[in-house]
């Protein structure tokens, strides 16, 4: 699924393929072809039931999972997996929250120094970081200024995941990628945390790409979403347009299954039928199996992307 990419953006992956290999066993394509572009003070939502491959996606956009075919590029940089020694400076300025907030912090260093180096990282690309401290940037997540003097163990799940995105805005990214940032949260917490991100990277100008299973998050903060089914983009489009008028049938089941109207708008546990496994994805439209729209030839021509965003044979695609 190829598209003309878009020059302005600050992040362009075209085609993206990531595999996972395991001996004795077919390659997993957790990432099938991807193309997803972020654009300086937008915020994009990506969103797909469990195991579609959001978390790959995300690693391999922050350079920490090698690619098997495709390209990332950051402001005209392309991103590679070097190793963080030899990562070039310019994608410093990627960051990461990651989806567990358990394993991301360091436990034996305290929480404040570890902010502390986000902090040292924005001054080497020579940002102005006067004035900076980590007490400041945990009092804006939420967090007590003294915070800074404690081990990560000692903070719950959710005050883990505000210590990661204070450590992550410290490094004063330009694009910021954010995998499941409010998912140990407090459910009343959560909204005001994502709002909370979504102007901490608008306001600077930043990207921010914004991975989460609750979709009534994502409608309120994202410019953008991109709807992921099983390592692919199935749809993307302005967010309030796609929320209107959902045209691939997947899109369609999702939004049909936010809980309503008192839910918290969390993606299914699971659509109807079963997930099929990314090393051996169907033949044809990879959503063929779950389809409620299928027609002849879907278990064998693989769409392909519309002008609009939509890949599915029900919609023309793109000359
Ligand atoms: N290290 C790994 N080795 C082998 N397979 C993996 C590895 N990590 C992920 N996978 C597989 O790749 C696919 C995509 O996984 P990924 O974690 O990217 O999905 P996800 O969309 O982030 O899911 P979730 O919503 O549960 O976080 C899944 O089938 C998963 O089992
Ligand atoms: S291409 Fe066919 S199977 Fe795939 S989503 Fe469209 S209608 Fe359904
Ligand atoms: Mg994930």
């Amino acid at each position: 699924m190829t598209r003309q990419p878009d020059r302005g953006a600050l992040l362009s992956v075209d085609d993206l393929v990531v595999q996972y290999r395991r001996p004795g066993a077919p390659p997993t394509r957790a990432v099938a072809g991807v193309s997803l572009e972020v654009r300086a003070g937008e915020v994009v939502g990506l969103v797909g039931e469990s195991g579609c491959g959001k978390s790959t996606l995300a690693r391999a956009v922050c350079g920490l999972t090698p690619s098997e075919e495709g390209s990332i590029s950051f402001d005209g940089t392309p991103v590679r997996p070097l190793g963080v020694r030899r990562r070039d400076p310019a994608l410093t300025s990627i960051q990461m929250v990651f989806q567990d907030p358990y394993g991301s912090l360091n436990p034996r260093r305290r929480v404040g120094a570890q902010i502390a180096d986000g902090i040292r990282t924005a001054a080497g690309r020579g940002e102005d970081v006067d004035g900076a401290t980590p007490e400041d940037l945990l009092t804006r997540v939420g967090l007590p200024a003294d915070a800074a003097t404690r081990y990560a163990q000692e903070f719950s799940g959710g005050q883990r995941q505000r210590i990661a995105i204070a450590r992550a805005l410290a490094a004063r990214p330009r694009l910021l990628v954010a995998d499941e940032p409010i998912s140990a949260l407090d459910a009343s917490a959560q909204l005001h945390v994502a709002r909370l991100m979504r102007s901490l990277a608008v306001e600077s100008g930043a990207g921010l790409l914004f991975i989460s299973h609750d979709l009534s998050v994502v409608r309120l903060i994202a410019d953008r979403i991109a709807v992921m089914y099983l390592g692919q983009i199935v749809e993307t489009g302005i967010t309030a347009e796609v929320w209107d008028n959902p045209r691939h049938p997947y899109t369609q089941a999702l939004l049909a299954a936010i809980p309503q109207p008192d839910g918290a708008g969390l993606l299914p546990a699971e659509l109807p039928g079963d997930i099929p496994d990314p090393a051996a994805p169907p033949s044809g439209c990879r959503f063929h199996p779950r389809c409620p729209r299928a027609f002849d030839g879907c278990d064998r021509e693989v769409p392909l992307l519309s002008d609009d965003g939509v890949a599915c044979r029900l919609y023309p695609a793109a000359a």
